[in-house]
């Protein structure tokens, strides 16, 4: 299992250019079915949960390519509509693949995805959305069975939280229904604007984007066309996370300011100066120790929860203290222990954390639990005195493209070692 040996102290500085976002390649990939024609994704992000969904779908007999940055799909090869466990339990975005195949060709077979290391995460909402649609659903022997006689109907889907992959699933599958479907409290985060975008090139009728409420006008079929992944707000604000624990200067291209809002004033809280230009954002520390920021986790455009764990180091060596409260997912303090082997004060309540800032950190072994986790823990030990390995990163290969080449670009002393 491969490893990251980290010599901390180094200053970090310079530019990074930020890839396609993860949390919408995904979806993205999960639309291509509801193509007719071949479609064309580029912006694609080289990532193990990206080859994963391209497994998944390629297993449904579409013919993929993908090659550089793009992923091309031609549907009119497919020849089944099941989502076997073996690839499902290793990631759970693709529960994804079921409002398309189900819109689609009324028919699908996708098996649950289970729990996971940051809470049991079920899927009791995308289920019931299809099932305002008209689909009939069982669930049997540890897979979802969906299917629906003809056409799926428009209705009206009322989401009792706000999901991320719920909206998507049913957004997907509204487009093809017949007649309008209005979903409410529908999640609004810039992933769902860019799945909404791709549905609408590739002919869909969708309103409300970038609203709660999303109006689906329903088409009989959809086409192919080329479509730009957005920017990974998430690993924009993990490389400006990197220079404000580090007390560097870091300008990150190729992404757009306008999606991570309250990400970047918990930055000019802690005393950071943020540069924000059209397609970029620079943030310099000029070599200060950032202030302790408190927040809560909400959906978009709140404080998104997949940036808590690297604020969270950050804030570790702060000033003065600051409380954390985690209201979207049940477990996700699991990075706590770890930083705290390295000389972090945490003290957790249920999904509350204070944090009281030290001066310094110490190089310790570390274990990655969860993507984002993963990448507090490399931006603790880049800040921290002597050395760290951090065991089991195939969680941030999961979801940060050439990690270590970037870091390392930026003046980090970082190697993988096998
Ligand atoms: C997506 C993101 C993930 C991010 C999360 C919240 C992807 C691939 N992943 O995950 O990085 O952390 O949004 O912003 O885009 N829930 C239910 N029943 C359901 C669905 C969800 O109870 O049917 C609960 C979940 O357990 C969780 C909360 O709702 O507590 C939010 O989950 P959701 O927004 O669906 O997250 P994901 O789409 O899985």
């Amino acid at each position: 299992m491969d490893k990251f040996l980290i010599r901390g102290g180094n200053v970090l500085n310079g530019t990074v250019k930020i890839s396609g976002a993860k949390n919408a390649a995904l979806p993205l990939l999960a639309a291509m079915i509801l193509a007719e024609t071949p479609i064309t994704l580029t912006n694609v992000p080289h990532l193990k949960d990206v080859n994963t969904l391209i497994k998944l779908i390629a297993g449904l007999g579409i013919t993929m390519k993908y090659e550089g940055d793009t992923v091309t799909a031609d549907t009119s090869t497919l020849d089944n509509y099941f989502a076997p466990y073996e690839l499902v339990k290793t990631m759970r975005a693709s529960i994804l693949v079921l409002g398309p195949l189900l819109a689609r060709y009324g028919e699908a077979k996708v098996s649950l995805p289970g729990g996971c290391a940051i809470g049991s995460r079920p899927v009791d909402q995308h289920l019931k959305a299809l099932e305002a649609l008209g689909a009939e659903i069982e669930v049997e022997a540890g897979y979802v069975l969906a299917k629906v006689d003809g056409r799926l109907k428009g209705g009206e889907v009322v989401f009792d939280m706000v999901t991320v992959g719920g909206t998507e699933n049913i957004l997907m599958a509204a487009v093809l229904a017949e007649g309008t479907t209005t979903i409410r409290n529908a999640a609004r985060e810039p992933e769902i604007t860019d799945l909404a975008n791709l549905l609408n090139k590739m002919g869909a009728k969708i309103s409300g984007i970038d609203t709660d409420t999303l109006i689906v006008e329903g088409v009989e079929s959809l086409r192919g066309c080329e479509y730009a992944v957005v920017a990974d707000r998430i690993e924009t604000g993990s490389y400006l996370a990197a220079a404000a624990i580090t007390g560097g200067k870091i300008k990150t291209t190729h992404t757009d300011p306008n999606l991570m809002e309250a990400v970047l004033e918990k930055f000019e809280e802690m005393g950071a100066e943020v540069t924000r230009g059209e397609d970029w954002i620079e943030l310099d520390m000029q070599g200060k120790r950032p202030k302790a920021v408190s927040f809560r986790t909400l959906p978009h455009p709140e404080f998104p929860t997949d940036m808590q764990a690297q604020i969270m180091a950050v804030n570790v060596l702060g000033r003065g203290f600051a409380t954390i409260s985690e209201t979207i997912f049940e477990n996700r303090f699991m990075h706590v222990p770890e930083l705290c082997r390295m000389g972090a004060n945490i003290q957790v309540e249920g999904n509350d954390a204070t944090v009281t800032g030290v001066e310094k950190l110490q190089g310790a072994p570390v274990m990655a639990t969860d993507l984002r986790a993963s990448f507090s823990l490399v931006i603790a030990a880049l800040a921290a005195e002597g050395e760290t390995v951090v065991d089991r990163i195939y969680h941030i290969d999961r979801g940060y493209e050439d990690v270590e080449a970037k870091l390392q670009s930026l003046g980090a002393d970082i190697q993988r070692i096998h």
